[in-house]
């Protein structure tokens, strides 16, 4: 015999909640806002330089002048903001562009903020894309090129933030994964009068094969060695990922981030809910972009419902703003622009 629903049972029917539009969206908690969104812009020396970036379609390398461009986009759309990474016009083993006033960044920086004083401007502050030998900071011992030497590396981290501040960063987002870099540069930009720039710490890093299109976009893959011996193993234990998020909290963090997203949910969730409070961004990273956009160029995914689903489940895992290459995209979509 069929079953039959009798007056009053159910008495809790969730399908009441999902058949009007206006209730769903009443009764949703998750609302992605393009004031949440960081977009990445990749930095590169010269005037009028549009170099598409092959592994991820619709990103260029952009000179200031068309950086300045985008930064005005962004503002418009009401993005939270920018962060910038930079590919100099020569790389050296102490990856010097990166605190020389005259550096991409530096340059970039300039422009942008000329362009759109208002937009909030964080710039990654990280060696690899400055080193010839394309670590996250200087080697031990450059001829037998081994391995990093932290704590040479944290002065020299100290360094590039105070002169991306002095070149007008609105905030500084160390990416290297060297032990004691927040504090480090804290102490150095107290020192030099920006005692109130804030830090995002890449607290929670893990060394993923997600990275890949954007080693091609800024051409820091390792020349030798990989980055397991300071970006955390996939495989370790989430407790490993809160200490890593204390630490950075007690050396004067002010933002953590857990990057990559997707493949982390668990991560930002246990970050969320044993230091609420603490703002928490991730990183929708390169490869979880690009795997998108190629299928979609096959057809075989809608990159408009798959974005707003994936980044939607970052925020709803507890990150408060995300890093993401859609982010003006989303935006438009946001806006209902394009939506059918
Ligand atoms: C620099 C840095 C990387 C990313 C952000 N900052 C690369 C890496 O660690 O190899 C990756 C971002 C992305 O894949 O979108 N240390």
């Amino acid at each position: 015999m069929a079953f039959a629903f009798q007056p009053g049972f159910p008495t809790t029917r969730l399908r009441r909640l999902r058949g009007h539009a206006a209730v769903r969206a009443l009764v949703r908690e998750v609302d992605l806002s393009p004031a949440r969104l960081i977009l990445p812009l990749f930095l590169r020396p010269g005037q009028n330089q549009r170099q598409p970036i092959a592994s991820m379609p619709g990103h260029f390398q952009l000179s200031p002048d068309l950086a300045a461009e985008e930064a005005r986009q962004a503002a418009a759309l009401g993005l939270g903001g920018l962060i910038l990474f930079g590919i100099p016009a020569a790389k050296d083993p102490h990856g010097s562009d990166s605190y020389s006033d005259q550096g991409i960044i530096q340059q970039g920086l300039a422009a942008i903020k000329q362009a759109a004083p208002q937009l909030l401007v964080i710039t990654d502050v990280c060696f690899c894309e400055y080193t010839d030998h394309g670590h996250c900071g200087v080697l031990t011992d450059p001829s037998s090129g081994t391995d990093v030497d932290n704590d040479a590396t944290l002065e020299l981290l100290g360094r590039q933030a105070v002169s991306h501040a002095q070149a007008g960063a609105d905030l500084v987002a160390p990416s290297g994964m060297m032990d004691g870099m927040v504090a480090a540069i804290r102490s150095s930009l107290d020192q030099a009068g920006f005692a109130h720039l804030p830090i995002l710490s890449y607290a929670a890093k893990y060394a993923s094969a997600f990275y890949g299109p954007f080693r091609d976009a800024v051409q820091s893959s390792p020349q030798f060695g990989d980055r397991r011996s300071y970006q955390m193993d996939p495989a370790a234990a989430a407790g490993q990922a809160l200490r890593e998020v204390e630490l950075d909290l007690a050396e004067g963090a002010d933002i953590v981030m857990v990057k990559p997203a997707l493949a982390y949910l668990d991560i930002i969730r246990q970050v969320r809910d044993r230091f609420p409070g603490v703002p928490l961004a991730a990183y929708n990273v390169s490869g979880e972009f690009s795997m998108v956009q190629a299928a979609a160029q096959q057809g075989w995914l809608d990159p408009r419902k798959t974005a707003l689903e994936i980044l939607t489940a970052i925020h709803r895992a507890g990150a408060g703003l995300v890093l993401t290459y859609w982010a003006k995209e989303v935006a438009h979509w946001l806006n209902g622009e394009g939506i059918d």
